[in-house]
């Protein structure tokens, strides 16, 4: 019902490496130039696994941002905050929990999964149950509706469009919604008017998603309706009371798959990482010293390259014209392993080289960074606040 907007949040528990690059911030990059975005440091997320190592996190926020922004995530584009700087997030998740029954949260997949793959931490705690309520929280408070996520974050966002669902059908009926929704097609003016009761007409008997779609830009480009109108009438399109709250949905990131060093996912607790900020020597030694192929114990012979984590590379970082000379080349003992690791070293390299250009600034200046968060801080409260202010009052809880 609102113009489209991004949101999307990292937990602050360690530092970024390729993986988060090619998994995350290329499309967060990629996707500030196309729509209005919000990405913030989810350090009340990463207390719900590490209450008990604070300081884990405490480091991990200012290196996070700054690795951000050398990934090219842009300030002048984005806005960059952190979770626990806009308390309203807090607000949002306490009211939303009132009417969460239990059992949805227990039944969130990652819920269990996540506690057994964590089974050394205590995590029968009641945060982390709430976990996907407070993501919720994040995602709701800016109605946003296109939120960047892998798949393992899918079942978050399925109980989110829930959530927004059951407030919605709890506070969005008013006395007399009927009629205050018809009062309001009235005051478009007659042409419009007329064009939206046909869009909604048509939505509602043939299902025609693309009058739905027609009918929502109409209403958004009508400039001089009260807010309580709008709501009104986004809700009656679809036949429900007002719509307070948005349902988001998944951007599912087209991520090239980044493996690790050894051909597992790339992950700081496998150690098979390459970090956004390394030194090029250890790049060097660190791919050099890569696994490949068993077969090849000499270099007369022969490989594969599907059987080889330096293939994977390739896919990320390689045209087609080198993937075929490595092709050939490992299949017919022709090149060796380390003439074959080459190309790879220099594309990393290649792709470092703006990143560390890009921040030489901010290391050499913290405050930089700090003005930044200062500033996205400061968006995100006022943002949130207009949210806020519709949910208290379906709520019963705007007292004058
Ligand atoms: N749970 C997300 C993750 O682990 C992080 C996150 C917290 C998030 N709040 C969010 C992502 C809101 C998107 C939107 O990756
Ligand atoms: Fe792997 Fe390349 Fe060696 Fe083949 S030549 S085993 S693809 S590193």
């Amino acid at each position: 019902m609102f113009a489209d907007r991004v949101l999307s949040g990292m937990r602050p528990t360690g530092s970024l490496h390729l993986g988060h690059y090619h998994g995350v911030l290329k499309n967060w990059v990629k996707l500030q130039q196309q729509y209005e975005c919000l990405f913030f440091v989810a350090d009340w997320h990463a207390l719900t696994t590490h209450y008990d190592t604070p300081e884990i996190i405490e480091q991990n926020v200012w290196d996070m941002v700054i690795d951000w922004l050398a990934a090219g995530v842009d300030p002048s584009q984005a806005t960059l905050f952190i979770q626990s700087k806009v308390p309203a997030h807090a607000e949002l998740y306490l009211l939303l929990s009132m009417m969460t029954p239990l059992g949805w949260l227990e039944r969130v997949p990652t819920y269990k999964d996540q506690q057994e793959k964590l089974s050394e931490k205590d995590l029968s705690t009641y945060g982390f149950l709430g976990y996907p309520l407070l993501q919720s929280a994040d995602i709701l408070i800016y109605r946003a509706n296109r939120v960047p996520v892998g798949e393992d974050q899918a079942p978050h966002l399925e109980f989110t469009r829930e959530i927004s669902r059951r407030f919605n059908h709890i506070y969005g009926k008013e006395p007399g919604f009927e009629e205050k929704a018809e009062a309001a097609i009235k005051k478009l003016g007659s042409k419009k008017s007329k064009l939206y009761n046909e869009l909604r007409n048509l939505y509602q008997e043939q299902g025609d998603e693309s009058a739905l779609e027609e009918a929502r830009s109409l209403l958004n480009e009508q400039q001089n309706l009260s807010l309580g109108d709008r709501e009104r009438l986004f809700g009656y399109l679809e036949g429900g009371g007002k719509m307070i709250l948005t349902e988001p949905e998944t951007l599912l990131t087209e991520a090239s798959r980044m493996p690790g060093l050894d051909g597992q996912k790339m992950s700081k607790s496998y150690n098979n990482t390459i970090s956004l900020r390394e030194d090029p020597e250890s790049i060097r030694k660190k791919v050099r010293t890569m696994p490949t192929d068993p077969a090849r114990v000499r270099r007369s012979d022969p490989g594969d390259p599907a059987k080889c984590p330096v293939w994977q590379f390739h896919l990320v970082y390689s045209d087609d014209k080198t993937r075929e000379w490595v092709q050939w080349g490992c299949k017919n003992a022709e090149i060796g392993c380390l003439d074959c690791k080459a190309p790879v070293i220099d594309k990393i390299l290649a792709e470092q080289e703006p990143m560390a250009e890009r921040i030489k600034k901010y290391e050499e200046d913290p405050t930089l960074v700090r003005n930044i968060i200062a500033d996205g801080c400061e968006k995100a409260n006022k943002l949130a606040e207009e949210t806020m202010r519709d949910i208290r009052e379906a709520m019963g809880l705007s007292y004058s």
